[in-house]
């Protein structure tokens, strides 16, 4: 797998370095506030289970699916949720994590959705920012790196289901990505 990578972004060393800062600013925030994590799968599992044991709170943690990709590196912009209920929100403060904040659409339609089952708060964490221009108006409050507009794979990032068990996260051989 790693030699499918064209190179190296974020080692599992500097990813960790960062979880620990991150993680003791989310602390911080949410010291005595009842905190709900909503997890956006498959992208953020692996992100999420080495963030949430960094951060010593009672919390309650939830996933959410959606598709959004069918297969390919541009996104399709529309959503599908897939599961039949949402997680109890309302009356909590809700930090939403993912894996990668690109266009935009896929956090914008979630915290939507939330949004409508009157939390608290909504507050939003991603491993990676994308720098390029988002289709929606949408940003994070908490950012692990910003990167450049290339496809990165691993640490939870897939490739057509491929790669998300990388240890590190880099750029995909550009001849391994279809046209
Ligand atoms: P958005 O809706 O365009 O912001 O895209 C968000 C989703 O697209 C992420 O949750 C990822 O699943 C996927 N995605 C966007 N960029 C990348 C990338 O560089 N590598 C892998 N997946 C990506
Ligand atoms: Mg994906």
């Amino acid at each position: 797998m790693q030699e499918d990578l064209e190179r190296v972004l974020f080692d599992e060393a500097t990813i960790f370095r960062r979880l620990d800062q991150l993680a003791a600013e989310i602390s911080a925030e949410y010291h005595n506030r009842e905190l709900t994590v909503i997890a956006i799968l498959n992208g953020s599992i692996i992100f999420m289970a080495d963030l949430l044991r960094r951060i010593p709170l009672p919390l309650k943690l939830d996933c959410l699916s959606v598709a959004s990709y069918h297969g390919g590196t541009v996104t399709s912009g529309e959503i599908v949720f897939r599961q039949i209920a949402l997680p109890d929100v309302q009356g909590r403060h809700i930090l939403i994590l993912d894996d990668i904040l690109d266009s935009g659409t896929t956090l914008a339609a979630i915290r939507a959705k939330l949004a409508a089952e009157e939390p608290r708060s909504i507050k939003i964490c991603v491993l990676l920012r994308k720098v390029k221009g988002r289709l929606r108006p949408v940003d994070a409050d908490y950012v692990g790196f910003d990167i450049g507009g290339e496809f990165v794979v691993g640490y939870g990032l897939d490739y057509m289901e491929q790669y998300r068990n990388l240890p590190c996260i880099g750029v995909l051989r550009k001849e391994l990505v279809a046209a």
